[in-house]
This record gives C-alpha cells, structure tokens and sequence, in this order.
C-alpha cells in the first residue's frame, strides 16, 4: 500500500540514500515515474503552470488538484502519491485545513498531503490531521502561492534571520508531525543546515545538493516545454523537441499523402453487385 512507504523515506534520510522523487499529474507522467523507479511522486499544484498556462499556482483549484490526483493514485496503485493542497484551501483556519485535505486525501485515495507555510494554523491542522491519521509534507522557503505577497522568486536564506526563520518554522513542522520538509530555492548552505537538524527527510527543488532528496517538476526535467527553464532544472531529456519533429512528420506525410500508408487502414473487399454496409462484415487490411 502506498502510505506504507512512508517510512521507507526516513530510512532513507538514516542510511544517506538520496530520495528521488518528480510530479506527475496524468497517466503518462505518473508511469515514466514509477518505471524509472522514483521513490514518491507529488501531484503539484505547479498544475496550474504546466497544465492549465496560468503564470502563477494561484488559480488551480481543490476540484482540480482532486481530479489529478485520481488520476495519478489510479495510475500508480503501488506507489506514495502526494496531493498538494492549492492556494485558499489552507491557511484560513485549521478547521477548514482539516476540512480540506480529508477531503484531498479521502476522495483521491492519495497516501498523503502538501501544503505550503509554517503558521499557527497550519501546525495546529498538521497536528489534527496527524492524530486523524493524514500525513503531511511541508514546504518552506519560496512559497509560489505567495509570490504576489513576497513580491516574486526569489532565493530564501540568504541572511541570518532568514536562516533562523527557516530553520525554526522546519523544526516547528517537525514538531507539528509533518513526515518530510521541502525546501524550495533555499540558499545551499541553510539548506544543508536544516536537513542536518531535522530527523525526517528534506526534499530540495532549487536548494543544492545537500538536502536529502529532490524534486523537479516533470515538465522541467523533461523538456517537456517550449521554452521555460527554471535555473535550478536540469533537462534530462528533451520531450517538447522529439515531440514537435513526429508532430511535424505526421503532418507532413498527410500533407503528402503517404500517411495512412499500406498496412494503416482496412480496406472492404469489393464483391459484385454489393451495395450495402454491414458491420458484421469481413475486412482486409490494405
Ligand atoms: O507544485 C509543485 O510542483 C511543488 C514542487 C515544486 C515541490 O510544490
């Protein structure tokens, strides 16, 4: 079952074996991520960038995240699947917290739960959820959600107070019940400090490479886009750009009338004196 593998992670972080883990958001995603081996996947609210073309994570909603988040526990029954709770949904109050991610977690099947931020509401909901038996994944450092309030992206802990903030709020998580930490855009060094301080396992995107594990939305990992690269992303392979030459060549050939080619379409045998259709009938491939 995939919320057994929750402790797995942990494990993980005791023996220093990197945890490697991506989003996925649909059947194909979800399967490149499970044949590769990756350790968990995280149905992102990134979404709403790489699916829906929104420029921030913003607008994606509840309904949405649950529909992917379906998709992808149905698509990897074996495997931890995240759901990320979307901007509003959290943060509010802890009671609508609570409200929102049983409703994530009981509706989608998913093994556990995201969310962005470390304030008072959110440790008191990360403590009930835990009691009820919801794991949570936090996220600190640069918040997309809250790039309107911040003012942009931008690298977090570069200076001592900020260092002290992040680490505090990382332990307070720890403290909450919070199963695992992502650190997104954290300053290498701070990063490195607070996966030595805390005992369940640190996540980077953007952060170094001294965090216990990292994520990459699959899109960036991929080269799944036209054009967009975060700076920290690597492309391993260039999706868009295979993509766009079969997109090509298929045009091209109906263009040129060599697609549907012999042994692409089926031909009825033409009997004398036959004037009808049947769907009963024998066909022939050309
Ligand atoms: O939504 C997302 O994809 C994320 C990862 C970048 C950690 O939160």
């Amino acid at each position: 079952m995939a919320e057994f593998k929750i402790p797995e992670l942990r494990r993980k972080k005791e023996r220093g074996e990197p945890i490697v883990s991506l989003t996925a958001y649909d059947l194909f995603t979800a399967h490149l991520a499970r044949d590769a081996g990756v350790d968990f996947v995280l149905v992102g609210d990134s979404m709403a960038n790489v699916i829906q073309g929104h420029s921030t994570t913003v607008p994606v909603s509840l309904e949405e995240v649950i529909y992917h988040t379906r998709i992808v526990v149905r698509a990897l029954p074996d495997m931890l699947v995240i759901g990320d709770m979307p901007f509003g949904t959290f943060k509010v109050s802890a009671d609508e917290t609570v409200h929102n991610a049983l409703a994530l977690f009981k509706e989608t099947g998913c093994g556990a739960v995201k969310m962005e931020g470390a304030d008072e509401s959110n440790l008191d909901a990360i403590a009930r959820l835990k009691r009820i038996g919801v794991p949570v994944m936090g996220h600190l450092g640069l918040l997309p959600q809250r790039v309107h309030a911040t003012g942009g992206y931008r690298i977090q802990g570069r200076t001592e107070k900020s260092r002290q903030r992040l680490l505090a709020e990382a332990l307070a998580l720890q403290d909450a019940g919070a199963f695992a930490v992502v650190l997104e855009c954290v300053e290498s060094r701070c990063a490195e400090a607070i996966t030595r301080a805390l005992k369940v396992p640190t996540i980077g995107i953007g952060s170094g490479p001294h965090t216990d594990g990292q994520i990459l939305v699959i899109h960036d990992a991929l080269g799944m886009h036209a054009e967009y690269l975060p700076s920290f992303a690597r492309h391993f392979a260039q999706l868009y750009t295979e993509g766009l030459k079969g997109v090509r060549e298929y045009a091209d050939a109906v263009r040129a009338h060599t697609f549907p080619g012999p042994g692409e379409y089926t031909m009825v045998p033409q009997k004398a004196g036959a004037d009808g259709e049947s769907d009963n009938e024998g066909a022939q491939t050309a």
